[in-house]
This record gives C-alpha cells, sequence and structure tokens, in this order.
C-alpha cells in the first residue's frame, strides 16, 4: 500500500497548533462570487515569477467552480494583440491622478477571453504599459502600479462591464487598492460594496525601495492618504504595509509562511503589524496546474511516461546528461536546479556544500535559470573545477526546466525563505524527490522520505548550512543505491497531489469570509485602528 500526501492531510495536520494564532476559514456558503484578479503580471500574456502562474490557474480553477473570475492586468507592448484577439471595451478611460497640473491619466480598457474561459482586461496606457519593453524596474513603478491600482476600480466604477463582490490583489504593486476603497472610494455606491483581499508572494519586496535600509523621514506608517501619482513621496510610500492594513483578508501562499511572517526572522519589518492583524491573515498553499504539468503528456520532455511505467524516465535521465554534455550513466546520482539565481534560494549554499559532495561522490549536478552576476560566477568556478561532474545554463530557458524535472532524480532548493515556491511542486509531479530546507510553502509540500516506513516524499533539513545540506545529500546517495527504495521515494513524489483544485476552494472560503469581515463594520475599523496606533 502507498502512502498518499494529499493536501488535505498535510495541511491537516499543520491545521492544529495555528488555530489560536491564525484566523481559520470555515465553510463559504456555495454562491457563485464575481472576482477581479489584479496583478502585475499573468501567464501567458506577461510572465516574469511564479505569481504569474499562480493568477493564470487560481483563475481557470475558480471558473471551473462556477465562479465569474477575471483578471485586470496592464496591456504592456509586448502583448500580442491579434495573437491573444484583444477588444476594447472602454475607451477613453480617466484615472485620476490627485496632481493639479494632470488631473487624470487617459487609458482604456481592452479584453481577451482564453479557451479556459477567463476573461483578462487589460490596462492600456501608451506612456507607462506600452512603451515600457520590461514589466518592472523602472523608477516611476510606483506611479505605473498607483495607475493599475486605480485604473482596475475606475474601471469597475465607470465602464459597468463587470463589478465584481471581491477584489483580489497580489504583492506591493496593487496594495494600495484596498486603501482607496476604505478612503477616497469609501462612500462610492459602486465600490464600497466591494471586498477586497491581498496575497502577498512575497515580503521581501514591499514597494520600490529596499524597506530595509528606509530612513525615518522615509517610514511610511499607512496613515497619510496616498500621494498623487507623480510626487516623490509616493515611492517611500510602503505599498505593501498598506495592502495588509486596509484589505478585508490577507493572505501568503502556504501555512507555514503565513505564521513565520509574524516572527522578526521572517517578518521583513512587518512582523509586528502582522502580529496586529492576525485574525485576518491566512495561509493558503499554491498548487500546479497538473494537465499542464504532466510527464504522460509533456511534449516538451524526451519520453513521456508516468507512474505505471516510470522506468522509462531513464531515457530523460540520458537525454538530460547528453544535453549538458556529462558522462551518460543511470547509476551517478543526477541532482538539477531550476529557478532564479537568487540569494533567497540558497544558490550559494548549493555551490559551496558541492564543492565537498563532487569530489568524493558519484553525483552530478546541472543547473537552468538566469540571476544575480556573483552567483553566476559562483557557478562558473564551479564548473571549471568539475568539468565531467557539472552542467550550467545560467539564462532563463522555457523548455530544459521540464526537461530537468524529468530527467534528475533529485531537484535542490535550499531557501533562505520560501513563501511558497512551485518547483518542487513541479518536480515531484514528474518523479524528481526534492531536497528543500524546512521553510514556508517547502515545508508544508514536502515531506521526508522514511525508508524503514517507505514514507515520505523527498529530503527535508532545517538549518541554513552546509552540514546540513551535505546530510540530506548523502542521504539521498545512498538511497539511491538501493532501486527498490529509490522507487518508493519517487512514486511518492508523484503521488502527492497539490492540484489547484483544493487551493482554489481555500480561496472562495477565504473570499466569503473577506465578505464577512467587511459586512461585519465594527471588525474592520477596529482591525485597523489597532495596527495604526
Ligand atoms: C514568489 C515566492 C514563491 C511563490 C511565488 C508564487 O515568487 O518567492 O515562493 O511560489 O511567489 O506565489
Amino acid at each position: 500500500m502507498y502512502l498518499l500526501f494529499t493536501k488535505n492531510n498535510m495541511l491537516g495536520y499543520l491545521n492544529k497548533p495555528e488555530k489560536k494564532l491564525i484566523g481559520s476559514l470555515k465553510d463559504g456558503q456555495d454562491r457563485k462570487l464575481k472576482i477581479l484578479l489584479v496583478g502585475a503580471e499573468v501567464s501567458p500574456y506577461a510572465s516574469v515569477g511564479g505569481f504569474a502562474m499562480v493568477l493564470a490557474y487560481l483563475s481557470r480553477a475558480l471558473v471551473r467552480m462556477g465562479h465569474d473570475a477575471r483578471l485586470f492586468i496592464p496591456k504592456f507592448g509586448f502583448i500580442d494583440e491579434e495573437k491573444y484577439g484583444l477588444e476594447m471595451v472602454c475607451e477613453g478611460l480617466e484615472v485620476p491622478t490627485n496632481d493639479e497640473t494632470l488631473p487624470n491619466l487617459i487609458c482604456n480598457v481592452k479584453a481577451a477571453k482564453d479557451l479556459a474561459g477567463v476573461t483578462t482586461y487589460f490596462l492600456e496606457n501608451q506612456e507607462y504599459y506600452e512603451k515600457r519593453a520590461n514589466v518592472y524596474g523602472y523608477s516611476d513603478d510606483p506611479t505605473r502600479w498607483a495607475l493599475l491600482s486605480r485604473g482596475a476600480l475606475e474601471f469597475i466604477k465607470i465602464c459597468g462591464d463587470f463589478v465584481p463582490n471581491i477584489i483580489h490583489c497580489n504583492d506591493w504593486h496593487t496594495g494600495i487598492v484596498g486603501n482607496y476603497l476604505k478612503t477616497v472610494y469609501k462612500e462610492d455606491k459602486v465600490l464600497s460594496k466591494i471586498s477586497s483581499v491581498f496575497t502577498m508572494h512575497n515580503l521581501r519586496f514591499q514597494g520600490n525601495f529596499d524597506h530595509r535600509y528606509v530612513s525615518e523621514l522615509d517610514f511610511d506608517d499607512g496613515k497619510s492618504s496616498i500621494e498623487s501619482f507623480f510626487s516623490p513621496r509616493l515611492n517611500t510610500q510602503n505599498f505593501m504595509k498598506r495592502g495588509i492594513l486596509y484589505s478585508d483578508a490577507v493572505n501568503t501562499v502556504s501555512k507555514t509562511y503565513s505564521r513565520e511572517i509574524l516572527t522578526p526572522d521572517f517578518g521583513e519589518g512587518l512582523d509586528k503589524l502582522l502580529l496586529e492583524v492576525k485574525s485576518k491573515l491566512f495561509g493558503i498553499v499554491n498548487g500546479l496546474d497538473y494537465d499542464e504539468f504532466n510527464p504522460q503528456t509533456d511534449n516538451l520532455i524526451e519520453q513521456n511516461y508516468s507512474l505505471r511505467n516510470v522506468g522509462l524516465r531513464k531515457l530523460n535521465k540520458t537525454a538530460l546528461q547528453k544535453e549538458y554534455d556529462l558522462p551518460v550513466s543511470d547509476n551517478t546520482l543526477l541532482l538539477g536546479f531550476v529557478g532564479r539565481l537568487d540569494m533567497q534560494k540558497g544558490v550559494d549554499l548549493i555551490v559551496q556544500t558541492l564543492y565537498h559532495v563532487l569530489t568524493d561522490y558519484d553525483v552530478q549536478f546541472v543547473q537552468v535559470g538566469g540571476g544575480e552576476g556573483a552567483l553566476v560566477d559562483m557557478l562558473n568556478h564551479l564548473k571549471s573545477t568539475f568539468p565531467n561532474k557539472v552542467g550550467i545554463h545560467p539564462y532563463p530557458n522555457f523548455t530544459l526546466p521540464r526537461l530537468l524535472f524529468s530527467g534528475s532524480d533529485c531537484i535542490l532548493y535550499p531557501s533562505r525563505f520560501e513563501p511558497c515556491g512551485i518547483v518542487q511542486i513541479e518536480a515531484m509531479r514528474y518523479g524528481a524527490a526534492p531536497i528543500v530546507r524546512k521553510v514556508g510553502g517547502l515545508a508544508d509540500t514536502v515531506e521526508n522520505f522514511d525508508s524503514s516506513k517507505g514514507t515520505g516524499n523527498g529530503f527535508v533539513f532545517t538549518d541554513f548550512n552546509e552540514f546540513s545540506l551535505f546530510g540530506q545529500l548523502v542521504r539521498a546517495v545512498e538511497l539511491y543505491k538501493n532501486k527498490k527504495l529509490w522507487h518508493k521515494l519517487m512514486q511518492n513524489a508523484m503521488k502527492s497531489d497539490f492540484s489547484w483544485e483544493y487551493s482554489a476552494k481555500e480561496y472562495v472560503r477565504l473570499y466569503e469570509r473577506a465578505i464577512s469581515f467587511k459586512s461585519k463594520k465594527g471588525y474592520k475599523s477596529r482591525s485597523i485602528e489597532a495596527a495604526l496606533f
């Protein structure tokens, strides 16, 4: 008998000790909701980070459940209007800027419906989106995101195409939507009825500044009104903090991260505020689209396979070793890393630890993903030290990650912090055992393999240091020699269930919770007051 890891039982366990700490969700009513998800990026139109996928798949899962979920993002210049069939739904929308010299920015809203039945609205503005080659990285980003936030609200108010029950905002870029709703639009007859949910995908980024080094003069307590679009002071307003303060309900992308951020180590300076509002703070782990990520049908991999014929997987391992010009050997444990080269992800720890492992063990390491220059240098040095054991591709790539998931034996993910992490879930779906640090969403999705019981879907260590990671790497090397146990581990990983259906249901309960929080007027103001003063 195989043990099935479902989110239900893993999170069920995790729910128990935290009930008093963080608000717990009860079953919502079974009504159909209208939800507008607002964010800087949504796959496939614009896809830079993990949350572009989250918004795309969550909205699809909500539509499958019968809800009317729609998306609202900027119309970047690189979005192909013809390919996606964009149509004008609101021309000449005037978005107030609160600036006397230029009181309104003129925008259009276009819309497209995808094959899954999800409508996406695109806020069009030449200056702030159309002419920009990238999604992020401009000095006037706060203006661009204030425009998106207020643009979404004005669109609902003026155009009448879609009036949602819930606006679901994501990360700091749209953090001030809740702030606008509770101040500027609090008497508006359409907008005042809408509840807001704010999801924090990563607390590290709170605005267009580094909150860790903000001067006292620039400190934003969240009480002041939102600055005009063109005021330099908009740059120092903490959109993330305001999202937490003013939204009706707030969540992060895993239960463990939602508890971790209540401590100074993970709270990024917002831990005290989060403790104040913890009764409206929840954690919902991200899911995976099990149709798109399916080793049985995936045409980006060399050889399709499933749980029943997982032996075929080794053809992908061979293809991967050839791709990276490494000796082809099934007996060698092949480790992979997929993702941004970022200190958050512990890439430095991987490289430092591998120096010890690669010298003495029959192990290979391959990597794909671009990022920080110093980490690229570290990888280059590792490659030059072990040319026959290391393969690197320090640039983003669309297809290689799938080959790594389907051909590696293990995927490394030793993050310093990890709100959710999607790579470990993708890896498990393809039968690569994740080696993770017990933080955030990694702790919620990966359980240490116990060879005496045959339980667990990966390798887990606690402390962020070379010894701890080394220990799990050696465990993996030894376990790999026992084909039967390794097979069991692979099956456990592939049977883990993190499909979006479960998480989408949790979001619906969160939306219902936000609606009831908003209707209890006393609660709303008490919670903001408590946090502010
Ligand atoms: C951010 C987080 C990551 C999470 C993703 C989607 O990129 O760092 O852990 O999976 O958002 O929520």
